[in-house]
């Protein structure tokens, strides 16, 4: 009997329990995420001391709304980690399990589940579509964890990460590279960036280089051409590419202070980035943070779960519990998506999970339904391929004129320049020192802004808008004239103009509050 089918009058029981797993610190839901179960007509019972590793400790639990006692009996048991065997036969027959499963690395798990009777939910089984984001585990961890491989690997560098002038001396930004620029990577990049320091990143996917140079970093192609990606996720790298790659890293190893190394190919082992040559040729002191370890790493001579420091004094880092160094806001994190995906399988909001196979999200992280395995679930379509270029672009560029022909260019000054003459013979004498006065503007203007950056016009622009302010000023002295058009018009100068300052800086206020902590 499947959990959705036991006690049809009353709503279910879920259980958190306390992970047993050596070293884990997240709780599979928090006081909060607990409120939102309760919202969704479940009854909860936490088991004692489950979110205490999280700070989170019994009474926050009771505050909350829910029970603190025995857990593992309950309709649906919500874990991190996968339940060991031991873990197994404390499920029910008919409850059904939530956690981090790796069905497709442990089929032995799925069939000591089936055994068992149960259902499992694997939150590591979510298909990365806009859909899912919510309920995205691996990208929440993966985020927090490229957060937390920054923070490992300034605690261990023991240097400035920002450059530094002082009155004694000068420090130098320490130099970051980050190899694979997905949900770790760029979190990885955004927080070195963040601290000061010069980043750099390298990806197969050619489309990540605006995300990378958005969060502060510089993209680093590997010039081979890759096969595109069909579901934007990057493929098995071709000799040629991983040939070009190896020099780009033996040329970086030589330069950089830090390496944070998060390539991954889904379902593959995780591929050699760097090798032992490439961390001989680095600084002594420098580290590096293997993010990829427990896939068997992205570097030669990590240690899973270890800081190993080579002959060389480079430290590797090869820790596999990134995220659960964050552990309150990972479990945070975590009973969110978890929440999230309970909220999915909820849709009476009756405290009563009825899994809906005929939805992807749904079918894809059921691996295992009232005792009978359905894992792997049919393919996903999703649609995170590159864009096409657009095919005038893709079929022009050979042909195609320059836009100003140097020719042309002196033809249209030579034009320029007979007009002003002319102007200036015949004009009158107040229009032709107008008309100076408005072309140094167009030039000096010219320079000016397009020395600013782009994120800085609309401040910039505000700034200019309030210079026409003397259009109040000159309105305000003729508004006491005698005839009635030009006060009018006075009037509605002075509202326009108004309008156009107050709205210039409204609006600058605005965008710079975006940028403003809290
Ligand atoms: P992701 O799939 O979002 O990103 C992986 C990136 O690697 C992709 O952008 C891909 O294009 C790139 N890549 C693939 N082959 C490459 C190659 N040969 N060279 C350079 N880049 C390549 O994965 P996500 O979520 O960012 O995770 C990254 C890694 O971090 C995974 O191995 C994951 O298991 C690990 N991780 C480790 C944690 C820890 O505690 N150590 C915690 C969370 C995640």
């Amino acid at each position: 009997m499947s959990a959705q089918e036991s006690a049809p009058h009353s709503s279910q029981r879920i259980g958190v329990v306390a992970e047993s797993a050596p070293g884990e610190t997240r709780v599979a839901a928090t006081p909060s995420t607990v409120r939102q179960l309760l919202g969704l007509g479940y009854q909860v019972v936490v088991e004692s001391g489950a979110g205490a590793a999280s700070g989170f400790g019994d009474q926050t639990y009771l505050d909350a709304g829910a029970e603190v006692g025995v857990a593992w009996d309950a309709d649906l048991v919500l874990k991190v980690n996968p339940p060991s065997d031991a873990e197994i036969t404390r499920l029910r027959q008919g409850a059904t399990v939530v956690a981090l499963l790796a069905p497709a690395q442990t089929p032995e798990l799925l069939t000591a589940l089936a055994r068992a009777g149960v259902t499992a939910l694997a939150l590591d089984a979510v298909p990365r579509i806009s859909r899912a984001q919510s309920m995205d585990v691996l990208s929440s961890m993966a985020n927090i964890a490229g957060y937390r491989a920054v923070v490992e690997a300034a605690h261990v560098f023991g240097r400035f990460f920002t450059g530094q002038v002082t009155a004694a001396g000068k420090v130098p930004p320490a130099k970051v590279l980050v190899a694979g620029a997905g949900v770790a990577g760029l979190a990885a990049i955004g927080t070195a960036s963040s601290l000061g320091a010069v980043v750099r990143a390298t990806d197969p996917r050619p489309e990540v280089a605006d995300q990378v140079t958005s969060l502060g970093g510089e993209y680093l192609p590997v010039d081979v051409a890759q096969e595109a990606s069909a579901d934007g996720y990057a493929k098995a790298t071709s000799e040629d590419y991983d040939r070009a790659a190896a020099e780009l890293y033996h040329r970086q190893a030589q330069d950089v202070d830090i390496v944070i190394t998060t390539a991954l190919i889904p379902g593959r082992p995780a591929p050699r980035l760097l090798s032992a040559a490439d961390v001989a040729v680095m600084k002594p002191g420098s580290v590096i943070v293997d993010m990829a370890a427990a896939q068997g790493g992205n570097v030669e001579g990590t240690v899973p779960g270890r800081a190993v420091v080579t002959d060389n004094g480079v430290t590797i880092i090869g820790y596999t519990d990134l995220a659960a160094r964050l552990p309150a806001q990972a479990s945070q994190l975590f009973g969110t998506n978890l929440a999230n995906l309970l909220k999915l399988v909820t849709p009476g909001r009756d405290g009563r999970a009825v899994i809906d196979f005929d939805d992807v999200v749904q079918r894809a992280v059921t691996v295992v339904r009232d005792g009978e395995i359905t894992w792997p679930p049919p393919p996903v379509p999703v649609s995170a391929a590159p864009a096409a270029p657009p095919p005038q672009a893709a079929a022009a560029p050979e042909r195609e004129e320059p836009r100003l022909t140097p020719a042309r260019r002196f033809g249209l000054i030579g034009l320029g320049m007979v007009a002003l003459f002319l102007l200036v013979a015949f004009a009158p004498a107040q229009l032709a020192g107008n008309f100076t006065v408005f072309a140094l503007a167009v030039v000096i203007g010219h320079y000016v802004i397009g020395k600013v950056h782009h994120a800085l016009h609309t401040p910039l622009m505000s700034v200019t808008n309030a210079i026409s302010g003397i259009v109040v000023i000159g309105a305000l002295l003729q508004i006491g004239h005698e005839s009635r058009i030009v006060t009018v018009l006075s009037c509605v100068a002075i509202l326009l103009t108004s309008v156009n300052i107050f709205g210039g800086f409204a609006v600058t206020r605005r965008m710079l509050s975006m940028f403003s902590k809290g």
